[in-house]
């Protein structure tokens, strides 16, 4: 089961206030909205993933009933048209974004979005997108998944990893996790670190089947505009790509006097969440406070 990181602190962050408005851009197990229902928060929550809505509608059946939790199955990219659908004449106090794939969708074996075990290569969160992983691997050429592989993944040996899947598709097709994985292996030629050879390459291409990087680009304006004056967005990021958005147009909102960054240092996890939850090791906070006279 999911373990929601940084709950304590993001929670802290967005100063929860019995009554208000709350959105959660990723509601994957509902560990966040959860702290913030307890905190007598009203939460409207989206996530594209149709077992993470499902799963929610069942788990806070009771919060749905009484209209303190409204879920969504819709992309965060469509954040201001749902907000003006469901909540319009409310005021949003505090937003958050827990990026990326939950727990439960990298261990289920059917999705194709982990190393481990053997999967049709899938990797979409949201079923209704029309291409998977292994289309990727099909269509784009060698220079594009080198450089897909570089930017998204930081994988030095993209180049090699690439030269091997036009190889190796053109041979045989690539379909599953595992002839990836194997293509990987027999690429790589640098096996230091502690990361699986594998990881990098995953991510990139779980980022460019999701549009992640373009969703995170799309919501941040439309975060701001529906945020109230002196509410806060607060945003957890797991990799170098995501944080880079979140940082520079934190950085923008503050020098066009929108706001500050309340996190002046990025808010990690502590030595006790670290024991108990490997996913925490790369999580980052970052929080921004909309100013008072700000509309
Ligand atoms: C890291 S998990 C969130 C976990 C959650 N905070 C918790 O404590 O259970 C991210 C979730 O966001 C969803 N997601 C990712 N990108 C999304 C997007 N652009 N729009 C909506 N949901 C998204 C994923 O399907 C996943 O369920």
């Amino acid at each position: 089961m999911h373990k929601a990181v940084l709950l304590q602190e993001t929670i802290e962050a967005l100063r929860v206030e019995p009554g208000h408005w709350y959105l959660d851009g990723t509601f994957g197990r509902g560990g966040h909205t959860a702290a913030i229902l307890e905190n007598g928060g009203r939460v409207l929550a989206f996530d594209v993933d149709s077992e993470a809505i499902a799963y929610g509608q069942e788990a806070f059946a009771t919060h749905v009933e009484a209209g303190q939790l409204i879920l969504v199955r819709e992309n965060f990219d469509k954040l201001a048209m749902v907000v003006r659908q469901n909540v319009p004449d409310e005021k949003i106090s505090g937003i958050l974004f827990d990026f990326g794939t939950s727990s439960d969708q990298l261990k289920d074996q059917h999705r194709g979005f982990s190393f481990d075990g053997d999967a049709e290569l899938d990797m979409r969160m949201d079923d209704r997108l029309g291409v998977k992983a292994k289309d990727l691997l099909a269509v784009l050429s060698e220079k594009q998944l080198a450089n897909l592989f570089l930017t998204e993944g930081g994988e030095r040996e993209g180049k090699a990893i690439a030269h091997e899947i036009v190889w190796q598709r053109q041979k045989r097709g690539i379909e599953t996790t595992q002839q990836l994985v194997q293509i990987i292996e027999k690429a790589k030629h640098d096996r230091r670190g502690h990361l699986n050879p594998a990881t990098k390459v995953f991510q990139a291409l779980r980022i460019a089947v999701n549009g992640e990087l373009e969703s995170i680009q799309a919501v941040l304006p439309q975060a701001m505009k529906v945020l109230a004056p002196k509410g806060r967005i607060a945003c957890i990021s797991f990799h170098e790509g995501e944080d880079r958005v979140v940082k520079q147009v934190f950085k923008e909102w503050q020098s066009d006097g929108i706001g500050q960054v309340v996190t002046k240092e990025i808010v990690t996890a502590g030595e006790e969440e670290l024991q108990d939850n490997k996913r925490a090791r790369s999580a980052k906070l970052r929080v921004f406070e909309k100013n008072a006279e700000y509309v």
